[in-house]
């Protein structure tokens, strides 16, 4: 049971660099929360704040109903694991997990079956006679957690757990958590740097910027319902494309202009958005996104039924990946180029030029001044 409340949590070191800001988040029981953002924003220092190894500037925090500011760290009932899991090299597996436990003088035999019975579930219970050394990185990575498990916290506290191990071996270990956190129904607080990590485990994804909450939500609500345009290039890959643009109108209705060369490109904005455009925003400039998989070549398009009598792109294609499942299409573009997700049959290669097709259902329009979604909305699924 966890339940943690951070109110307008700050942290400001010696020289007045204040690299936690006005932090807000209430974490309920069971929840697997991400902390997600670039190198630098934050994330282990709030991490460390919430287990007590770093002060709290300025705020509060709360487990279960107290206020721990002052708590020492283990009064928090928490526990950490780090991206460099320390495990004792001299003791055997069973030694480590059992480590914690013989410090707290928990009898010989209780300690006995919690080892193996938290081995068992991380299937490392064949492992549990060798030393640190005779272990594979993910299985080094496994005892970490162990011995973090058999403490029993009310939360765990994970700051880049898996980013030692390579791209498969971290693929599996996500699953393997993603597991783990379903069996345990323990509260996580995981920190990550990866948007593909935080996406696939997050039941909850905390997006920070230099020090700042850019937005808190489901994977899903992230992901087509960015709050601004940090988040909205945040999350996804290959990232959402960019087009600086204008809202203009013709024949009383609304327009995007591209004002890149995609030969002056104009986009009709659905219904749903061309009023709140015309009556709100006309003239403004903004930036229109888009996801790679929005983008249609035309024939496609057609075939799937859109309606495409507007809203056709012409591009010159630069580069071409294919993925197996699916072809991504890089195209020349004044302001930095832009992508495609199409068919793993689509046959275009660079130098064409292809006639592309542009969901406009699925744009999303960035006030070019605030960076904010203009059409965002809370709460919405
Ligand atoms: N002990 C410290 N003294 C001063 N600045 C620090 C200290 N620890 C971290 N920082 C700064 O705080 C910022 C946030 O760091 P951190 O929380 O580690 O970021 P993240 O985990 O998101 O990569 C960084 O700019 C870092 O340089
Ligand atoms: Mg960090």
């Amino acid at each position: 049971m966890a339940n943690i409340e951070l109110c307008n949590v700050c942290k400001v070191y010696e020289n007045n660099n204040c690299v936690v800001k006005d932090f807000n988040l209430n974490i309920k029981d069971k929840e697997f929360i991400i902390f997600v953002g670039p190198s630098g924003c934050g994330k282990s220092t709030t991490l460390r704040m919430i287990a007590g190894l770093e002060e709290i500037s300025d705020g509060e925090l709360w487990i279960d109903g107290k206020l721990c500011n002052y708590a020492e760290p283990g009064e928090r009932g928490l526990s950490m694991v780090f991206q460099n899991y320390a495990l004792y090299p001299n003791m055997n597996v069973f030694d480590n997990m059992a480590f914690s436990l013989k410090i707290r003088k928990v009898p010989k035999k209780e300690i006995k079956e919690k080892v193996e019975e938290v081995a068992k579930i991380l299937e490392i219970d064949h492992l549990l006679k060798r030393r640190p050394k005779e272990l594979s990185g993910g299985q080094r990575q496994r005892v970490a957690i162990g011995s973090a498990i058999v403490r029993n916290p009310k939360a765990f506290l994970m700051d880049e757990p898996l980013s030692n191990l390579d791209a498969k071996l971290r693929g599996q270990m996500r699953i393997e958590l993603a597991k783990l956190h379903k069996e345990l129904g323990t509260t996580i607080i995981y920190v990550t740097h990866d948007q593909t990590e935080a996406m696939t485990l997050g039941t909850r994804i905390v997006v920070m910027k230099k020090g700042e909450i850019q937005q808190v939500d489901t994977p899903t609500n992230l992901y087509h319902n960015p709050a601004n345009l940090f988040v909205a290039g945040f999350i996804g890959s290959p990232a959402m494309n960019f087009f600086p643009a204008y809202i203009g109108q013709i024949a009383g209705k609304s327009l995007l202009h591209l004002d890149n060369n995609v030969n002056g490109t104009i986009l009709t904005p659905v219904k749903r958005m061309e009023r709140e455009l015309k009556n709100r925003h006309l003239g403004k400039k903004v930036i229109v996104g888009i996801r790679p998989e929005d983008i249609y070549e035309l024939e496609e398009a057609k075939e799937m039924g859109f309606d495409v009598s507007n809203n056709i792109v012409e591009a010159r294609v630069e580069a071409r990946e294919m993925l197996g499942a699916e072809v991504v299409l890089y195209f020349e573009h004044d302001n930095g180029g832009f992508c495609a997700r199409v068919k793993a049959d689509n046959q275009s290669q660079p130098g064409d030029i292809v006639k592309l097709y542009f969901d406009a259902e699925n744009i999303h329009i960035f006030d070019k001044e605030t960076e904010k979604n203009i059409f965002f909305k809370e709460g919405k699924l």
